[in-house]
């Protein structure tokens, strides 16, 4: 590699992506540069540090970051390394600190508005006043923080470039259906939680092979069908796939967001029965299905299965809902989060129920989860030699067929199996890789001001 340009090695519009960008490590430099040290990035969600001084270790590329609540109540998110000699200051993945002390000589940082300027700020030294004779500059030597970090919905995002646009610009209408994933687009009375903790594990695959599938590959459905066989889903029946429901490959081209789904202007059906072999549950959701028919009319008529927001963000909308990150390690490796969210307020059987579905349909020991990993893993593997990689990977599928939706600007379709959606994904990469602008970057996208118009 290095010989070929990005454009080279990305070439969306044919549907051909060099299976370089899956596996050369200078590639893979130039991402944490250009793609996750500039984009908004998920770090968490609230409720993960409910209480003040709560914190959670995440990760936002490779850069290991405190995703904390200040004593005023703000989420902080700040670097995971002591300003010192660099020392994690967190080596537990959660707690509850009021300051981050520093294993290895003992300075200490707050994120106290009463006893900070900044968050992070550095104010304890052992021996300031003695060996340093009260010369540092504790100001100085604070924790490095993030540059822009929003709380939307219970979701939290950061992004460590000072000039990255509003998160709602970089959203653009994506929102109709990321909404839908964190609050049922009516604020979840009482709000959502993330249950049962987060599940991380390695998977020895390039991280770009997930968010990809979530954006819209309906077409890997074959992966899975001894899980459809076996009937996995939420009602134990007829497996993981609802035949009634038609989708769409929707996606936001100028963004890099995607999605499977319905167009918000289709009919919402009644209510499907998901969760027939637990009767409390069923009726819950139920109730809350008629409920939200109710007070959001057509608001709700927003149906997803899957989505990614770029770069490396997804989610599975409705019941059950579940948010998911793919974090870099090499070019060979990344590490995949999920939290589960329920509605706060939901009954205990209902978070029971949700649980068991969860642990058995996602993660590293759920039932789908694994055939993707064995698939996303088969093809790094089988892409890292001097042949393989000189390759592209096919991606023609329904080339020239994408439909604008008027009803949504920004958006397009593209029938129900397509790889448009991967197209638009590699685009945007290749966009940021090249190190286009934030005016550049942005310049095509519906603002914020215009949709709410
Ligand atoms: Fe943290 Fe020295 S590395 S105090
Ligand atoms: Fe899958």
């Amino acid at each position: 590699m290095g010989h070929k340009t990005i454009d080279e090695l990305v070439r969306a519009d044919e549907g051909l992506v060099s299976r370089s960008i899956f596996v050369d490590d200078e590639i893979f430099q130039q991402e944490l540069r250009q793609v996750f040290s500039r984009a908004w990035l998920f770090v968490g969600h609230e409720s993960l540090v409910p209480k003040p001084d709560d914190y959670f270790v995440s990760r936002m590329g490779t850069e290991s970051v405190i995703l904390t609540r200040d004593r005023q109540g703000q989420i902080q998110v700040m670097l995971n390394s002591c300003a010192h000699r660099g020392m994690k200051l967190c080596r537990y993945d959660h707690g509850n600190n009021r300051t981050f002390t520093c294993p290895y000589h003992g300075w200490s940082f707050s994120t106290d508005g009463k006893l900070v300027e900044k968050p992070g700020e550095l104010v304890g030294v052992p021996g300031h006043a003695t060996h340093y004779k009260g010369e540092l500059d504790k100001k100085q030597w604070g924790l490095k923080t993030v540059a822009q970090v929003v709380n939307y919905k219970g979701a939290i995002w950061a992004t460590w470039d000072p000039d990255a646009p509003p998160f709602l610009d970089y959203l653009g209408n994506m929102r109709l259906y990321l909404d839908a994933a964190l609050d049922h687009r009516d604020g979840s009375p009482g709000g959502s939680e993330v249950i049962g903790g987060v599940q991380k594990w390695r998977v020895k695959c390039n991280w770009k092979f997930a968010p990809e599938n979530f954006i819209g590959d309906l077409y890997h459905d074959i992966s899975h069908r001894s899980v459809d066989i076996v009937g996995i889903g939420p009602g134990g029946g007829k497996g993981r796939r609802d035949p009634s429901a038609t989708r769409s490959a929707i996606c936001f081209p100028e963004l890099g967001h995607g999605l499977l789904g319905r167009l918000p202007f289709y009919e919402e059906g009644p209510y499907a029965p998901q969760y027939a072999r637990y009767p409390e549950v069923e009726a819950y959701f139920r109730q809350i299905h008629e409920q939200r028919e109710r007070t959001l009319g057509s608001a709700m008529r927003v149906q997803l299965s899957v989505g990614t927001i770029f770069p490396n963000m997804s989610f599975h909308g409705r019941q059950p809902r579940t948010l998911a990150v793919f974090h870099p390690i090499s070019a060979t490796e990344m590490e995949m989060w999920r939290m589960y969210l329920v509605d706060k307020d939901a009954p205990e059987a209902v978070k029971e129920a949700a649980r068991h579905y969860f642990l058995r349909y996602s993660g590293p020991g759920g039932m789908t989860e694994s055939d993707d990993m064995e698939n996303w893993t088969g093809a790094t593997e089988a892409s890292m030699g001097a042949i393989s990689r000189e390759l592209y990977f096919n991606y023609q599928m329904g080339v020239g067929h994408a439909q604008p939706v008027p009803e949504i600007p920004g958006c397009s379709v593209n029938g129900e199996y397509t790889e448009e959606n991967a197209r638009i994904y590699y685009r945007r990469w290749a966009q940021f890789m090249n190190g286009l602008s934030w005016d550049q970057l942005m310049a095509g996208s519906v603002r914020a001001e215009e949709k709410a118009a």
